[in-house]
C-alpha cells in the first residue's frame, strides 16, 4: 500500500501556508474550510448490494471529510451491474443524499470469463466439482439480468426509482477521470475485475494514470471462498484479473481473502453493529442481509461471517491501519480446470513475464478498525 503520506504532508504543508497568509492578511478571500483540504479523490467500482458490504464500504468513503468519492461504477459479480445501481441509489435515498456530488455510473453487464462461461448451470458445476466454500454461492449468476436500473428498482423496491442522474458508460468514465486528474486517483476496486480490464485495453495510458488501485480480491496463501481455488471477485472474472494485474499500475494494493479470513464478525460484533445503526431506514436493509438472519435465527450461536470489502475503504481512509504487508508478483491462473480464479504469488526471480509487484496486506488493527465501522454507522 503506497501511504498517502505525501497528501498529508501536503494538507499540512497546506495548513502552514494558510496560516503564513492570514497572519500576513493575505488569506482574506480564502476561507480555511473544508474545501481547501487536500483530500483524497477516489473511484469506486463495486457489485453493489444493500449494506454489508459493498454498500458500507461505499458509506464510509462518502462520508469521511478527507475522501473525495468522485464517482460510484457498478460491475457484475455480487449483483448484476443494474441491480447495483438500484441497490446504490436506494441507499442513496435512505441516506438522504441522492443529491450527492458523486457521479454514478453503470459499467460491464457481464464477466469476462472466457474459459469458463457464466451461467448459473456452468457456475454451480464447478462449484460442485472443485469444491464448493460459501454454500453454492454463484451472487448475480442466480437471477436474470434487469433491462434497466429503473427495471431493478422497481422490481426490488415495488415503486419508481428516483429521478437521478446514471450514465451507463461507466468505463469510459473511469478512462476520462484519470485524464482529468492523472496520477491523483485512487481506484477502489471491490467486484470483479471487468471494468478494470475493459478501462486497461480500451486506453493504453489507463493504467499509468491511476495513483493506486485497492483490489478486495484474491486467495494468496489460504484457500478460496468460491471454489477450493479462488475467491469470488476473481472466480467471477480470472481473465480480467488476468489483465488488470498485469497493467503498468504505480501502485497495487490486495486486500485478499489472506486478511478477510481473520477479520471476523461474531455475534458481538453483529450485536455492536446493529445498535450503532440509528438510521431506521438502513437498519431495515441490514436486517435483510444474509448473516444477520443467520444470528436472528439462532439466539444462541455464534455464527461467525466476515467482512471484505470495507477493509478496503477503512485502509484507503486510514493506511495506518495495515500492520503487515508482503510483496509479490502477481498472476493469476486463466487455464480451465480447479484452478481457474487462482492468485498466484511470485518472488521476483520466479515470475512469469509480464507480471507486475504489488502490496498484500496480511493484517489490520482489529482493535482500531472495528470501532471505526461502528463509529461511522452511528452517524449514517
Ligand atoms: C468478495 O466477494 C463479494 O461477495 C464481496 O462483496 C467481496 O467483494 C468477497 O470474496
Ligand atoms: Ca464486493
Amino acid at each position: 500500500m503506497k501511504y498517502s503520506v505525501l497528501g498529508k504532508i501536503m494538507a499540512v504543508v497546506g495548513c502552514a501556508f494558510c496560516l503564513t497568509l492570514s497572519n500576513s492578511g493575505f488569506a482574506a478571500e480564502q476561507p480555511a474550510n473544508e474545501d481547501t483540504q487536500v483530500k483524497k479523490k477516489v473511484i469506486l467500482d463495486t457489485d453493489m448490494v444493500e449494506m454489508f458490504d459493498d454498500g458500507i464500504a461505499m458509506m464510509m468513503l462518502m462520508k469521511n471529510p478527507e475522501i473525495d468519492l468522485l464517482g460510484i461504477v457498478t460491475v457484475t459479480g455480487n449483483t448484476w451491474a443494474n441491480d447495483g445501481m438500484a441497490y446504490l441509489v436506494r441507499q442513496l435515498k435512505e441516506l438522504k443524499n441522492l443529491d450527492t456530488t458523486a457521479t454514478l455510473a453503470i459499467g460491464a453487464q457481464y464477466p469476462n470469463r472466457k474459459a469458463g462461461g457464466f451461467s448459473k448451470d456452468i457456475l454451480k458445476h464447478e462449484l460442485n466439482t472443485y469444491g464448493d466454500v460459501m454454500a453454492g454461492y454463484i451472487g448475480a449468476a442466480t437471477t436474470e439480468n434487469p433491462k434497466s436500473w429503473q427495471e431493478a428498482y422497481r422490481n426490488h423496491y415495488n415503486e419508481d426509482a428516483p429521478d437521478v442522474k446514471v450514465r451507463t458508460d461507466g468505463v469510459d468514465y473511469l478512462i476520462e477521470m484519470v485524464h482529468k486528474y492523472p496520477h491523483q486517483i485512487t481506484i477502489a476496486a471491490i467486484g470483479p475485475a471487468t471494468n478494470i480490464a475493459l478501462a486497461v485495453q480500451k486506453d493504453p495510458e489507463f493504467a499509468d494514470l491511476v495513483d493506486e488501485i485497492v483490489y478486495m480480491g484474491g486467495a494468496f496463501w489460504v484457500k478460496g471462498n468460491a471454489d477450493e481455488a479462488a475467491e469470488f471477485n476473481i472466480w467471477l472474472d480470472p481473465e480480467s484479473a488476468k489483465i488488470a494485474y498485469r497493467a503498468p499500475f504505480d501502485n497495487s494494493t490486495f486486500v485478499a481473502l489472506d486478511v478477510t479470513d481473520n477479520t471476523i464478525m461474531n455475534r458481538e460484533r453483529y450485536q455492536k453493529i446493529r445498535d450503532s445503526i440509528k438510521n431506521q431506514d438502513l437498519l431495515k436493509l441490514f436486517d435483510k442481509a444474509f448473516f444477520v438472519q443467520q444470528f436472528q435465527k439462532n439466539e444462541k450461536q455464534n455464527f461467525s461471517w466476515f467482512v471484505w470489502d470495507i477493509i478496503v475503504s477503512a485502509i484507503i481512509i486510514d493506511p495506518s491501519l495495515v500492520t503487515s504487508t508482503r510483496y509479490a508478483y502477481i498472476d493469476c491462473v486463466t487455464e480451465k480446470g480447479p484452478q481457474y480464479g487462482k492468485t498466484v504469488p511470485y518472488i521476483k526471480d520466479n515470475a512469469p513475464a509480464g507480471t507486475k509487484p504489488a502490496s498484500i496486506i496480511l493484517s489490520v488493527d482489529q482493535e482500531r478498525f472495528w470501532p471505526m465501522l461502528y463509529n461511522l454507522l452511528s452517524k449514517l
